[in-house]
């Protein structure tokens, strides 16, 4: 554009000849109006170092609001498979042809091989659901809900939680005043005989969905690299089933989080925010522990190892996935850019990376300690006063904390 300038604005000495100045690419016969690109002239090369990188790319130009357009539309061949778009139900099957995309994939550790090969699938079935699990007596909707990431077997640690920080109902902040409806929900998939060395506990969880009523799990097999599977189908179960949530919390089954502390700050901010009057300033509000610049990991025996021939480059600035925070909103937001982002592995990298295309930061605070308090500190009630979250607490540190955080402590 630069050297385009120049070259317009420069004016040599005249010719004899009239000249036109036409840039290259432009339509050589519209002489009335200025030149005009054909196409854009940015470099559409495709980055092809990784996987998802390609995967992205492509989509990226697909759904870029600037380069929208015909022309932009970019066909790789090599690219054939795309990430599953009309399925219906949970049949969609593992595809070896995303083995042939990965020079290296036969020495991959078997989660990453497992990733790629049904890295297309996105849909699965749900198969306990609860329809009204948003709504309170009133059909109110919730103000909080909290989507907590569990597994099958985790009875222990769910009931702590509906026990603790995760009981549903109108609860108050820590300065008393109104009340706020909240509701606790858990995001399970499959863990059973049939993806592995499980006992069946099937009649158990049938048991605690019918008397709680808020589990809601998928038909895909509840492992680590599938985590993000949760987000997406959780945004779909949101965008139907409970679209005017002011707020959801997202986070671990093994974390401890100061309700009512969270509550009040949610409203300070909204005070706040009101009183800018930036009306849409909560579409884009999301808060925990960020994290930037972090880069993959490449230590191949490590849980969080992505090898290069999958992604190339940074991570985008990202909130730990312990626990986030986040409006409704903004979860509407995510659902529909989800779409056009490929499945990444990591889930919080991948909210991350839907940020990051949403043009949204996450906010930091300090409040958030995924990675737990210091060790001097972590049996002192007084040090849980500026908390809002912490990782990682068994369910019995959960009932002891949650019952000596009752009383405010007198002097912190
Ligand atoms: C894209 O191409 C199709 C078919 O050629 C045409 O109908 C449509 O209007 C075009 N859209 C834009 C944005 O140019
Ligand atoms: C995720 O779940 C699907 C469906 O159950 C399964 O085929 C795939 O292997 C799982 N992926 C990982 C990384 O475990
Ligand atoms: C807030 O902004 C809207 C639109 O910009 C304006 O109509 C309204 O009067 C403003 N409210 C206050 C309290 O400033």
């Amino acid at each position: 554009m630069v050297s385009i300038f120049v070259a317009v604005s420069y004016s040599p000495p005249l010719p004899q000849l009239p000249l036109h100045f036409i840039a290259t690419g432009a339509s050589a016969n519209s002489e009335a109006s200025a030149s005009h690109p054909l196409r854009p002239f940015w470099n559409l090369k495709l980055e092809d170092g990784a996987l998802w990188n390609r995967l992205q790319h492509i989509w990226d130009r697909e759904h870029n609001p600037i380069l929208n357009g015909n022309d932009t539309r970019y066909k790789d061949q090599s690219l054939e498979i795309q990430p599953q778009e009309t399925g219906k139900t949970g049949a969609c099957e593992q595809d070896e042809a995303w083995a042939s995309q990965l020079p290296d994939f036969n020495t991959l550790p078997e989660q990453m091989k497992d990733f790629v090969l049904s890295m297309h699938c996105r849909r699965y079935a749900i198969l306990m659901d609860q329809p009204n699990l948003c709504f309170g007596q009133d059909s109110e909707t919730a103000f909080l809900l909290m989507a907590v990431k569990s597994q099958v077997g985790n009875f222990e640690n769910r009931q702590a939680i509906r026990e603790t920080w995760g009981r549903s109902g109108q609860i108050q902040g820590d300065g008393g005043g109104r009340g706020w409806f909240v509701r606790t929900v858990f995001l399970l998939a499959r863990q059973d005989t049939e993806t592995g060395p499980h006992p069946d506990l099937s009649a158990l969880l049938k048991l605690e969905s019918s008397t709680h009523e808020d589990i809601l799990q998928w038909d895909f097999k509840d492992t680590f690299f599938n985590l993000t599977l949760k987000d997406v189908l959780f945004w779909d179960w949101l965008s139907k089933h409970c679209p005017h949530v002011h707020f959801i919390f997202k986070g671990d089954d093994d974390v401890f989080v100061r309700t009512k502390a969270l509550l009040d700050y949610l409203d300070h901010v909204g005070v706040q925010k009101t009183h800018k009057n930036k009306t849409k300033g909560w579409d884009d509000f999301i808060v925990g522990d960020v994290i930037a610049n972090a880069w993959p990991n490449r230590q191949p025996d490590t849980k969080y190892y992505i090898p290069e021939s999958f992604y190339k480059g940074a991570y985008p600035a990202y909130a730990g996935g312990g626990g986030v925070v986040y409006t409704g909103a903004l979860a509407m937001r995510l659902q529909e850019v989800s779409h056009w982002v490929s499945l990444f592995p990591i889930d919080d990298v991948y909210l991350g990376m839907c940020l990051h295309r949403l043009g949204v930061s996450p906010t930091h605070h300090s409040g958030f300690f995924t990675f737990d308090l210091p060790e001097d500190l972590r049996e002192k009630p007084c040090a849980y006063h500026n908390v809002l979250l912490v990782h990682k607490r068994t369910p019995k540190e959960m009932l002891t904390l949650w019952k000596e955080l009752q009383v405010p402590p007198q002097q912190c």
